[in-house]
Formats: structure tokens, C-alpha cells, sequence
């Protein structure tokens, strides 16, 4: 099954509104070299909350192809919760994806499985579409537990999920696997690890979905995706497309990882 690639930008607690807005201008720059070739690509954008309105604005002025997405969320709807911004106040300003279970959500907030759970029930609750981060660490690498991790940790989320939801309603689930050893850190994994690692989601994915909406759920890597590194990563039949950290802060970095990405023309 041919699915359309995701490139998403995951630009962490960097960009004041001004540089923001410099960047998202640059992207817009470089994609409008090949338009048409950029749009068999979704591409989602993924700054601080604090600068999404006014890239939501900006999107709007110059009719832009990319959307936006949050880096996280809250899981409550409203209310008490002070410092949380909820679903559907990200909704408000643009929003219609959010990154769930980021590892730095993971350790730096101690973000369970559960939690990560909760924030997926809730993003799909808001209509936001969830891209649920999944990866092992170093040591768990080392102790060949990588792919008990990752069966672990997506079936934490798809079995609640099913709870609730019809599973023809999670084919617009996204799912990134990013090691957390090569995550900022320049060691990307190899084309055999990452691979092995998407085989196993896909087939999770056919034990408990239906084969159309297995097939369809996107999977992304994340982890030093670079433009030099890209094409053989991103071209893997059950890699579509990539989550992208430092190098979605340099437009012409960016926008060569969505090249890489676009499937060749059919
Ligand atoms: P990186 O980050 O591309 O800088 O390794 C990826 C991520 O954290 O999503």
C-alpha cells in the first residue's frame, strides 16, 4: 500500500515569535522551488506553543501546504490544571496534530505508558491527530530488549485505544520510533535497525487491527535525521516518512529531508 509520506518538524523549546516566523518564511522559500513535487508530501510543523498562532496566521496570509501540530498536550478537557493547554484550546490556534510520548516528555517529565495513553485518548477526543513516539534506550539496545520495548510500548496504547474507539476510526494514528540513544545526538540508527524495528510495528499492528487500517497507519523515524542520511533511512518500505529535530531548525536541512522523503513518481 502506498502511503503518503509525513515529514514532521519537531522544533522543541526553540523559536521566539520573530525567529519563528524567519524560519517558517525560509521553509516556505525552499519548498516553493518544487511545489508540486513537495505537495505529494505532508509536512507538519511543530513549534512552541507560544509561537504556533502566529505561524497559524502567517499559514493563513500565504496559504501555506504545511500544517501545525503541538509538541505535547494536556489529557484533561478544561479546568483546573494550571500551566496546561488542552486539546481543543490547541485546536483553536491551528493545531490539527500533536506529538505524544516524546522521550524527552518520557524522562525529563516522567511521562508513563499510562500517561501516554491518556494523552492519545484525549488528542483524539479534541481531533487532533496523535503521533505516538516509541524507542529504546542505550542499555535496553544493549541488552537486546528493543523489540520487547516497542511491542510494550505501542501495545500500552492500542489495546486502551480499542476500548474506546472503532478500529477503523485509528488509521490516521501516526506512530515515530526514535531511539533514545540517537536522539540530538548525531548517531542516527542504521537502515537494518530501523528496518527490523518497523517490520515489528507493522506486524503488531496486523495482530490487532484490521489489515486495512494497519496498513494505513503512517510510521515514522526520528532519532539525527540529517540530509545526508535521509534517503536510505526514509526509503525503507515501512519507513513513511521522519520526525525531525535539530535539523527542522534549517529550512534548506528541512526541506532536503522532505525531498528524500517524496516517493519517486509512479
Ligand atoms: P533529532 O531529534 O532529529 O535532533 O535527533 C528528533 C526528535 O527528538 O524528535
Amino acid at each position: 500500500m502506498q502511503r503518503r509520506p509525513l515529514v514532521v518538524g519537531n522544533w522543541k523549546m526553540n523559536g521566539l515569535i520573530e525567529p519563528a516566523l524567519r524560519l517558517v518564511m525560509d521553509i516556505q522559500r525552499c519548498l516553493a522551488v518544487d511545489l508540486q513535487r513537495y505537495q505529494r508530501c505532508d509536512v507538519v510543523l511543530c513549534p512552541p506553543f507560544t509561537a504556533i498562532y502566529a505561524l497559524q496566521q502567517f499559514a493563513v496570509a500565504n496559504h501555506s501546504s504545511w500544517q501545525l501540530g503541538a509538541q505535547t498536550m494536556a489529557v484533561a478537557a478544561h479546568g483546573a490544571h494550571t500551566g496546561e493547554i488542552s486539546g481543543a484550546m490547541l485546536r483553536d490556534i491551528g493545531c490539527r496534530y500533536v506529538i505524544v510520548g516524546h522521550s524527552e516528555r518520557r524522562t525529563l517529565y516522567g511521562e508513563q505508558d499510562t500517561v501516554v495513553v491518556q494523552k492519545v485518548l484525549s488528542a483524539l477526543r479534541d481531533q487532533l491527530w496523535p503521533i505516538v513516539c516509541l524507542g529504546e534506550s542505550l542499555i535496553e539496545r544493549q541488552q537486546g530488549q528493543t523489540l520487547a520495548v516497542v511491542r510494550r510500548q505501542l501495545e500500552a496504547v492500542l489495546a486502551p485505544l480499542l476500548e474506546v474507539y472503532a478500529a477503523d476510526q485509528l488509521e490516521h494514528l501516526t506512530l515515530a520510533y526514535e531511539p533514545v540513544w540517537a536522539i540530538g545526538t548525531g548517531h542516527h540508527a542504521t537502515v537494518e535497525q530501523v528496518a527490523e524495528v518497523h517490520h515489528q510495528l507493522r506486524e503488531i499492528l496486523y495482530q490487532h487491527l484490521p489489515p486495512a487500517v494497519a496498513a494505513a497507519i503512517r510510521l515514522l523515524y526520528g532519532g539525527s535525521v540529517k540530509p545526508d542520511n535521509a534517503a536510505p533511512l526514509l526509503a525503507l518500505a515501512d519507513v513513511d516518512g521522519g520526525l525531525i529535530g535539530g535539523a527542522s531548525l534549517h529550512a534548506a536541512d528541512f526541506v532536503a529531508i522532505i525531498d528524500a522523503a517524496v516517493p519517486a513518481e509512479s
